[in-house]
């Protein structure tokens, strides 16, 4: 099938490369031109694993190709997918203009019946004003050329994106077009393996579904933080409670794993934006409110525990932080707690060495040059001269220190793990302090 994507974000760029892989012809349109650039040379501007060969292979190929130009690329699909940034507004709802935009451009040039697939999070009722945007450019240019709308959520994860986009547990197909879900019924068939992952709908439920799927898992995190900070009350080991319930299959082992807080492009995002849609229809969505409430409190509480050790006094201490990126395997830092740790440091005097295996050229870009930020090639360099080290991000790297040569490096041994890495046991007999979340002894 010819296929179009406007969008070579995380969300546009794995589908396309991965529709392609399928033996479709895609082309994908971003206003970016150094980007798309990049992108004909094989250079993928984000860290995913197994992307680059996979969209070195399909351009080589000649099955995905990459362009600024949007009419010729518009003439090409049968299918045009709308995977643009929808970026929070002022007071947290989603901003459409990139989205509402791409429709404009869309009506502007479709001269037969084209399915057009928002793949991009949006708020409900998205699909409707899409519609009414193409609509009204045809009415502009006094044609009538039939097209549909459907939504159909993306549920990839960073750092996994090339194999949940393969091998997909659900498709989600919001749609009233018997037309259009059967040309995405062949689309995404060598995506069904075994059995039927299409789960088709109306199009509100669909992007609702999306935002239910985002605010249920940061629920669950929330929830374990917040049973996280009752156990160090009362002197409980979260983690054994987290292994006592995720034993129950109802509840399940997976995103009950307490921390420095979630971050990401997706669950602060998503679960304001769904707190601010239920806001504007007069629904007070309290549950969503805790669970943002009860985030925001967990990404300051590496700076609280790091504060208490050394009395509130932070002037002129040095922190090593492991981790930058919002979690592993990505070189992401939107709303990762590494950026709360670190510039709560600053503000108390404090100078950062730190270490991330991708993130690093990202930090730079966020924060450039500054005195009391030293981003260091190996996770011991960041030790060095170090009183206390902060643990942000669960890459691989971190799980098994040699502790001797940390406690050795710092000047103060002490750990603060904002993802429980460690057997606090273990950690203590080498001689550090060490404070995890929930472990009743961090207070
Ligand atoms: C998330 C969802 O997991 C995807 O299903 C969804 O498609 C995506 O958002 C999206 O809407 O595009 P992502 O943001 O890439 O994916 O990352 P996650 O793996 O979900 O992690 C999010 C954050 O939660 C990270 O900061 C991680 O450290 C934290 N987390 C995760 C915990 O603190 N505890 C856990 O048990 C799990």
């Amino acid at each position: 099938m010819k296929v179009t994507i406007f969008g070579t974000g995380y969300v546009g760029l794995v589908t396309g490369t991965c529709l392609a892989e399928m033996g479709n012809h895609v082309v994908c349109v971003d206003v970016d031109a150094g980007k798309v650039e990049r992108l004909k040379k094989g250079d993928v501007p984000i860290y995913e694993p197994g992307l680059e060969p996979m969209v070195i292979r399909n351009h080589a190929e000649g099955r995905l190709d990459f362009t600024t130009d949007a009419a010729p690329a518009i003439a090409h699909g049968d299918v045009v997918f709308i995977a643009v940034g929808t970026p929070p507004d002022e007071d947290g709802s989603a901003d459409l203009q990139y989205v509402l935009a791409v429709a404009n451009t869309i009506g502007d040039h479709i001269d037969r019946y084209t399915i057009v697939v928002n793949k991009s999070t949006v708020p409900v009722g998205t699909a409707d004003r899409v519609r009414a945007a193409v609509a009204e450019r045809l009415k502009q240019r006094g044609v009538d050329v039939p097209f549909d709308v459907v939504s159909n959520p993306e549920f990839l994860k960073e750092g996994d994106a090339v194999e949940d986009c393969m091998r997909p547990d659900r498709i989600v197909v919001g749609s009233s077009s018997e037309r259009a879900i059967e040309r995405l019924r062949k689309l995404y068939a060598p995506f069904n393996r075994n059995h039927d992952r299409m789960v088709v709908m109306d199009e509100r439920s669909a992007e609702l579904t999306k935002y239910a799927a985002n605010a249920m898992l940061a629920t669950k995190i929330s929830f374990m933080n917040e049973i996280a900070n009752i156990a160090e009350h009362v002197g409980a080991d979260v983690e054994l409670v987290r292994r006592g319930i995720g034993a129950d299959p109802r509840i399940g082992y997976h995103f009950i794993y307490p921390g420095a807080g979630y971050g990401g492009s997706c669950f602060p995002k998503d679960v304001q934006a769904l707190a601010r849609t239920a806001h504007s229809v007069g629904y007070d969505a309290r549950l969503l409110g805790a669970v943002e409430a009860v985030n925001d409190g967990q990404k300051s509480r590496l700076f609280a525990l790091l504060s208490k050790h050394f009395d509130g006094n932070l002037k002129g201490r040095t922190v090593a932080v492991w981790g930058l990126a919002f979690k592993p395997n990505t070189d992401d830092m939107r709303e990762a707690s590494s950026r709360r740790l670190m510039e709560q440091l600053w503000d108390a005097g404090a100078q950062v060495r730190a270490f991330d295996p991708e993130a690093s050229d990202e930090a730079r870009r966020i924060y450039g040059e500054r005195d009391d930020l030293v981003l260091v090639a190996h996770p011991y360099d960041a030790l060095e001269g170090a009183d206390a080290l902060a643990i942000v991000t669960e890459w691989k790297a971190f799980r098994s220190p040699d502790f001797q040569r940390v406690k050795s490096l710092l000047r103060t041994p002490v750990i603060v793990d904002g993802r429980n890495l460690y057997d606090p046991a273990i950690v203590e007999e080498a001689g550090l302090a060490y404070y995890g979340i929930g472990r009743g002894r961090s207070l």
